[in-house]
């Protein structure tokens, strides 16, 4: 075992592949917090790349021990992710306020997954956010500038919490969807785009639209690909339209929702457009 992990590190592109069923074959959890009293267990947890399950994969590369416990309780059988973020809070690896959303758990929509080729051969592809995506979107958030987090939250934030951004995070699939845009190089866990719609009630027939794109990805198509993508999305959970706040002053994003065609009813609330858009 070791031997092909070294072998799959220290080769040209190498990375070493840890796959495995959620559940072993008596229906018990193959993940584990600890497999410290297992047999054949190893220790070279360094050395794994990548981890996969029939729930998704993971990227373990750098990865701080809190990060590398929620990606894998991202990827456990869903009936046990409540225990494990349980005991990874008893014995101290995630944070005593970790929120657990256990509905999710099932809802996570994992057959959202495509690819696409932007202005300047630029490859993004994208997914719905996890819990585990916690840092990297904290990381986008810090790499936007002040202007862009003006135009997103409507003021100047300099710090994202972990209080905030875990919320962020653990969407409940019920009532929104969020869908994340990542470089299209292995391993690459960077988001550089974030979409989603909110809706208050499932009887609510609007949802809230909010959009974001890092700096280096914009004006080449990733936000007006996303606000298409997303009301097809809305469109297949039967809502009619989107409502958003866009600042008077957000000239690309008018121009973004102008160019999706739909039927746009404005109202002016200080600097603020209220918009309020049927598909
Ligand atoms: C608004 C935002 C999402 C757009 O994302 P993007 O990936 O750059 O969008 P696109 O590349 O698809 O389209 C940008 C369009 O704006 C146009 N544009 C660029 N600068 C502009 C300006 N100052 N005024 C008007 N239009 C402008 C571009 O020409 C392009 O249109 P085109 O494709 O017809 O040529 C992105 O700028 C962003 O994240 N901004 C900060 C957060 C924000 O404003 N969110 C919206 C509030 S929820």
């Amino acid at each position: 075992m070791v031997d092909f992990f070294n072998g799959a590190l220290t080769s040209k592109g190498g990375r070493a592949i840890f796959a495995l069923t959620s559940r072993n074959r008596e229906g018990k959890p193959n993940i584990l917090i600890s497999v410290r009293k297992r047999p054949n267990q190893f220790s070279l947890w360094e050395s794994v790349t990548t981890v996969v399950t029939e729930y998704g994969s993971v990227n373990m590369k750098g990865r701080s021990v809190r990060e590398r416990a929620q990606s894998l309780i991202d990827i456990a059988h869903p009936d046990d992710r409540a225990g494990l973020v349980a005991e990874a809070k008893r014995r101290k690896i995630l944070y005593p306020d970790q929120i657990f959303l256990s509905e999710s758990a099932h809802l996570y929509p994992a057959e959202i997954g495509f690819q696409q080729t932007f202005r300047e051969n630029i490859e993004v592809r994208f997914r719905a956010l996890k819990p585990s995506d916690e840092e990297n979107m904290r990381q986008l958030f810090y790499r936007l500038s002040d202007k862009s987090v003006e135009y997103r939250y409507f003021y100047p934030i300099k710090t994202m919490f972990h209080s905030d951004i875990q919320e962020y995070v653990n969407v409940d699939y019920r009532h929104s969807l969020s869908l994340i845009g990542l470089p299209d190089a292995p391993d690459c866990d960077r988001i550089v785009a974030e979409a989603r719609f909110d809706r208050l009630s499932l009887q609510d027939p609007y949802a809230e639209l909010s959009i974001m794109v890092d700096e280096a990805y914009q004006h080449v198509g990733v936000g007006t690909y996303l606000c298409r993508m997303l009301s097809r999305f809305a469109q297949e959970r039967h809502l009619k339209g989107f409502t958003a706040d866009v600042l008077t002053e957000n000239t690309k994003m008018h121009h973004v929702l102008k160019k999706m065609g739909w039927n746009m009813k404005t109202q002016r609330v200080g600097g603020v457009n209220r918009l309020t858009m049927d598909f």
